[in-house]
């Protein structure tokens, strides 16, 4: 998500944090801004919409001296990208300047409570009311100060602090989200990331959750949240600054790739309230609203109308709503009757793909309450719709959509479970355990992802194939779908993603040794249906890779190829089953020599129609 960067050394902050933030671009870049304490003792601010390169040239002419600092690369979770809305936050008096990763839960009725206390807030953002409790704690100690506000937080934080009133000391803290320390020769960094600092140190310090960090020029001190000391020294990277942007990765796809359990994780965080329920913000949906609701009808282009695919399954099932399910370019030349018993749901990652804002607004036209579901604060289709369920991907940079994808997902699954709980359609047993089952999904998704080395394996084995079929049924069709369009956009392979049933009404035809068949089949209720088919497949002698259960004995004595997924709930293994497909599409595309980032004649966003 965000990128943070502080500064304590020798040099001029300002330099040294833009550069840091530079490095970080690739986190967050709607809005940038830094805070310097001056040698007079002032806290001074630089703060503007949009990419670094804004803030450059702001910076170019600005006042503003001094060597100790914080920077900040927003990416947009609470509020849209403004001016008043970049970090970094200062408290009422501007004595304290806060720039923060992760998403404060509470910061609703934190804020309510300072507010009764006096405190002014001038922006929309969670973070802003980490100044104010800095504040309110603040005594004389800006470490002890931190302390003391973090045990009123919940939520994920990366947080670092700056007092006017002590120059060349950091205040600095985490709980899941990442924070490093930079040791140099006389200089100290603060950052979300390596990359930030790497040009001027290697020595680096990774502090670990619950632990506050003070930092001084020449020195810095760990401890816990209870004040307790932590010794740790840092340690040497040997990365090259190449390398380290994308987080030590090749490619910035295999580390979204990777960052998909905690991308899930993020996109639930705020969506629960105190009492376990889910909560979609401004949703406004009520029990007698949706009860009356006749229809879903759910709009999207790409990987996101492959999550709309997915979510018909759970809305039919969950809140027994019927849905309708339209890629959008399609939309408008159907006559779909949408009336205002309808809800649509149009899904978009970026917020700004024409063919899905054409679907919005012909939606609202029709007077349709529209949902969207967006990983882009402030995009078009976030001002258009009656209300935004966030997904908290942070920002994807590799075209190929993969993390955005299992966030949409998530969001899906939160949304029919709360629609079907409101039209009396879940029982309260059911709904705990769909939901605690939900919330264990990410540690399932790192389980599949320590898998590489056999989806590798097969990947070599395959890579040569100019024709693959995926098949999958239920909520495994989206899924095979889903395969076959990464396997399309990166390798440059024809891949079609079937309704296994449907095979044998045509695509059967083109089945031969040469053709690999991906077969989305874990072990749920369709699973005895998609053994038949993987027989009629192997009657016409092609390969079977099958994305399978793990302790499945029955698959592994008839497939070639097994990669695993653990157990889970039958509507819940699209979370699991999408992974191995997308690292087959990585590494097919890899060994043959392909630019997975950036594929040839695809856009990460396609504003025309
Ligand atoms: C493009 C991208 C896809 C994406 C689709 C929809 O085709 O290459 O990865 O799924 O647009 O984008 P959206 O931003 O609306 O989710």
């Amino acid at each position: 998500m965000c990128g943070i960067v502080g500064y304590t050394g020798g040099e001029q902050a300002k330099l040294v944090l833009f550069e840091g933030l530079r490095r970080l671009e690739y986190r967050g870049y709607d809005s940038a801004g830094v805070s310097i304490i001056s040698p007079k003792g002032e806290l001074n601010r630089v703060r503007v919409v949009g990419n670094l390169d804004a803030l450059g040239s702001t910076l170019a002419t600005a006042e503003l001296h001094g060597t100790t600092g914080v920077g900040h690369t927003r990416w947009a979770t609470h509020g849209a990208p403004s001016e008043e809305n970049a970090h970094p936050h200062h408290d009422c008096k501007g004595d304290i300047a806060v720039v923060h990763n992760g998403i404060i839960e509470n910061f609703v009725q934190l804020r309510a409570e300072l507010q009764g206390s006096g405190h002014v807030f001038r922006s929309e953002t969670d973070t802003e009311t980490i100044a104010h409790l800095i504040e309110e704690n603040y005594n004389g100690d800006l470490v002890e100060a931190l302390r003391r506000s973090l045990k009123a937080v919940h939520g994920a934080f990366a947080i670092v602090a700056v007092h006017r009133e002590h120059p060349g000391l950091i205040a600095a803290a985490r709980r899941d989200s990442p924070l490093v320390l930079g040791s140099g020769e006389g200089e100290m960094f603060v950052a979300s990331a390596v990359p930030a600092f790497l040009a001027r140190t290697n020595r680096v310090l990774f502090l670990q959750d619950d632990e506050v960090l003070s930092v001084t020029p020449d020195g810095y001190a760990i401890s816990t949240l209870e004040g307790e000391t932590v010794a740790r020294e840092p340690v040497e990277v040997e990365w090259d600054l190449d390398a380290a942007e994308k987080g030590g990765y090749e490619d910035f796809m295999l580390k979204e790739i990777d960052e998909q359990p905690r991308a899930v994780a993020d996109t639930m965080r705020d969506k629960f309230d105190d009492s376990g329920g889910v909560y979609l913000e401004g949703l406004g949906v009520t029990a007698e609203e949706a009860r009356r609701l006749r229809r879903i009808v759910v709009v999207a282009c790409g990987t996101a109308f492959h999550a709309g695919l997915m979510a018909k399954y759970l809305f039919e099932r969950w809140a027994a709503l019927p849905v309708e399910i339209e890629i959008a370019s399609e939309f408008r030349y159907r006559n779909l009757v949408v009336t205002s018993e309808d809800l649509v749901v149009a899904i978009s990652q970026s917020g700004e793909t024409m063919d899905t804002l054409a679907g919005v607004r012909e939606a609202g036209r029709r007077g349709a309450r529209v949902i969207g579901v967006c990983n882009t604060v402030g995009s078009m289709m976030t001002r258009e719709v009656n209300c935004t369920i966030y997904t908290h991907a942070g920002p994807e940079i590799g075209v190929a959509a993969t993390k955005t994808f299992t966030t949409q997902m998530t969001a899906m699954y939160l949304l029919a479970m709360l629609l079907g709980r409101l039209r009396g359609e879940v029982s309260d047993e059911k709904y705990s355990r769909v939901m605690d089952e939900l919330k264990g999904m990410p540690d399932r998704m790192y389980e599949v992802l320590e898998d590489d080395a056999g989806v590798r394996a097969a990947a070599e084995k395959y890579h040569g194939c100019e024709d693959f079929l995926f098949l999958g049924r239920s909520v495994g069709y989206p899924i095979a779908m889903e395969g076959a369009l990464k396997l399309k956009e990166i390798s440059y392979i024809h891949a079609e993603g079937y309704p296994a049933g449907e095979m044998k009404h045509g695509p059967i035809a083109l089945l031969d040794e040469n053709v690999p068949v991906v077969a989305v089949v874990p072990r749920d209720s369709v699973y005895e249906k998609m053994i038949s088919n993987i027989e009629e497949v192997r009657a016409r002698g092609a390969p079977v890779l099958a994305v399978a259960t793990a302790g499945d004995d029955e698959i592994s004595q008839i497939c070639e190829d097994v990669l695993r997924v653990p157990a889970t709930m039958d509507m819940l293994y699209p979370l699991l089953t999408v992974i191995p497909l997308q690292l087959l599409a990585y590494h097919i595309a890899k060994s043959r020599g392909c630019n997975v980032d950036q594929p040839r004649n695809l856009a990460k966003t396609v504003t025309v129609e």
